[in-house]
């Protein structure tokens, strides 16, 4: 049987997404789900990290913990794969041992090879194309404050990123409008909008970022140096005219939300003003990353 791998999102049907987000909502509701308080006792999830990160490693960890897993924690560079075992060679291994992978790597390819010979559950924790389990957060936190996402309007401003291809996925699989803005350079791969249209997406490419936000629910960017990405410069330079700052959010409604998946860099994508103000929810996007590793978690590995 082939394992409930957690890759993109397109790659799941909405139900299944949803399913996911209520086992999440049900754990930070402090509720008996899926399997009990331990559920995961036994099991052990190995996390490769290939690049950085505090909010991935910390939620996947200390939600392992919680649902009475075991938590093994990989550094790249310190494992065989850092010298160059294989990939595939590396997920036979695993596949032996522990009960879940998780991994976040420089290149989706490497993803794709280690769901291909992993014989239990592999979550993609960031890609150089996506990052599902992030969605899974932001999509928790904007219904937590505005109730269901069907039919709300979202402006992504900024680089078009993995971020940005996880949220057209995003839009796509729960019903949301969502408008692109971003610089010609820098925006997303066509297949990704390709897909969008061939599944009944409803993704629009505005140009002017006043335009875009106007009347949104909800405004969210990214870094515009995402890890990997070595052109500061020109980015800073081009992305200078998408600063999210209180001039923009006052275009959008007036209860629209600010999120960022975070690290932020401040006054650069975004100012003090808007990721302190009263409508940013990015603290309560980064703890729902807890509770959401926990559905995911428990949806892949139970
Ligand atoms: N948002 C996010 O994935 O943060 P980290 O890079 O800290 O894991
Ligand atoms: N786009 C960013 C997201 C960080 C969580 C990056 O890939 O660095």
């Amino acid at each position: 049987m082939t394992p409930k791998h957690f890759l993109d999102l397109a790659l799941l049907e909405s139900s299944e997404l949803r399913h996911i987000l209520d086992i999440a909502s049900g754990y930070k509701k402090g509720m008996n789900v899926a399997g009990g308080l331990a559920p995961l006792a036994g099991k052990t999830l190995a996390m490769i990290f290939e690049k950085p990160s505090t909010r991935t490693r910390v939620s996947f960890e200390v939600g392992m913990v919680q649902l009475g897993g075991h938590p093994l924690v990989m550094m790249g560079e310190n494992s065989q794969l850092g010298r160059g075992e294989t990939v595939a060679d590396t997920a036979r291994v695993l596949s032996r041992m522990v009960d879940g992978v998780m991994l976040r790597t420089d290149s989706h390819d490497k993803l794709l090879e280690m769901a291909e010979y992993c014989t239990v559950p592999v979550i993609n924790a960031l890609t150089d194309d996506s990052h599902p389990c992030q969605l899974m957060a932001d999509i928790m936190t904007i219904e937590e404050h505005r109730g269901p996402i069907g039919g709300k309007v979202v402006t992504w401003v900024g680089d078009g990123n993995n971020m940005t291809n996880s949220y057209i996925e995003a839009a796509t699989r729960f019903g949301f409008e969502l408008r692109l803005c971003c610089p010609e350079e820098l925006m997303v791969d066509q297949r990704y909008l390709d897909w969008a249209a061939n599944e009944g997406g409803n993704i629009s490419v505005v140009k002017d970022p006043k335009q875009a936000a106007s009347g949104s629910d909800v405004i969210v960017t990214d870094t515009w140096v995402s890890m990997g990405d070595t052109d500061y410069d020109r980015r800073i330079e081009l992305l200078t005219p998408y600063q999210v700052n209180s001039d923009l959010m006052g275009q959008a409604a007036s209860d629209a939300l600010f999120l960022h998946c975070l690290p932020a860099h401040r006054n650069e994508e975004v100012t003090d003003e808007v990721i302190d103000g009263a409508n940013s929810v990015v603290w309560d996007e980064a703890e729902n990353r807890l509770h959401a590793q926990k559905g995911i978690m428990v949806w892949s590995m139970l």
